[in-house]
């Protein structure tokens, strides 16, 4: 049987109040249904990062660079904050280096009328940097805050398939650059 795929799930917002928790949720119960995947919900609120770069690698700097480093694929869930993505997201890139690498990542967005795309087209340059595989799949939820109730987000059924289109996406990239990573495809 195929091994699962190892999905981190990236939470994109430390604002207090934030929609990202409520928003997450939903896209973790929609993880939750697709038997194939192992998913690690990664929080900046648990993950404790210095705000600052540190000369000492800190325990809890350590830690995310290994979840990253076991995870075959990653989702991450931005917010819009003026036309670009919150630093949160950024120093989460950040603070690793070659544990993204030759990995695919996929993007919820949220945000105003664009539902938050023009922090993913800006985050699909920075993740090019860190030899990532940007899928073209992805989720933009234009204001999730009409679709929000006291069950939580509860969007209409068209964005539950987006997860599922951008997560088949996602898991076809996810698959092949694991095999890719673990054979020697180099040139000579
Ligand atoms: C500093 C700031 C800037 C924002 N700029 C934008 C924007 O440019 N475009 C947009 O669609 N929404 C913008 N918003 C609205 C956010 O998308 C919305 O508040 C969203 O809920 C933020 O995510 P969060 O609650 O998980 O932090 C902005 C919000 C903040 C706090």
């Amino acid at each position: 049987m195929k091994e699962k795929l190892k999905i981190a799930l990236i939470y994109g917002s430390d604002r207090e109040n934030r929609l990202c928790a409520v928003i997450g949720k939903w896209v973790q119960s929609e993880l939750a249904e697709m038997p194939g995947l192992d998913v690690d919900v990664m929080d900046p609120l648990e993950l404790k990062l210095p705000p600052r770069f540190m000369a000492e690698e800190t325990t809890a700097v350590a830690d995310f660079r290994r979840r990253i480093s076991e995870a075959d694929g990653f989702i991450v869930l931005t917010p819009e904050y003026n036309h670009s993505f919150p630093s949160t997201v950024k120093l989460i890139l950040d603070t690793a280096y070659d544990e993204w690498g030759r990995k695919p990542v996929a993007f919820v967005s949220y945000g105003g009328m664009a539902g938050g795309i023009r922090a993913v087209e800006q985050l699909r340059q920075v993740v090019a940097e860190l030899s990532m595989v940007s899928v073209r799949a992805g989720v933009a939820l234009a204001n999730p805050w009409n679709d929000i109730n006291e069950r939580g987000f509860s969007p209409s059924k068209p964005a539950a398939d987006a997860v599922d289109t951008m997560v088949r996406d996602l898991g076809w990239w996810a698959t092949a650059l694991r095999v890719a990573r673990q054979r020697d495809l180099s040139v000579n």
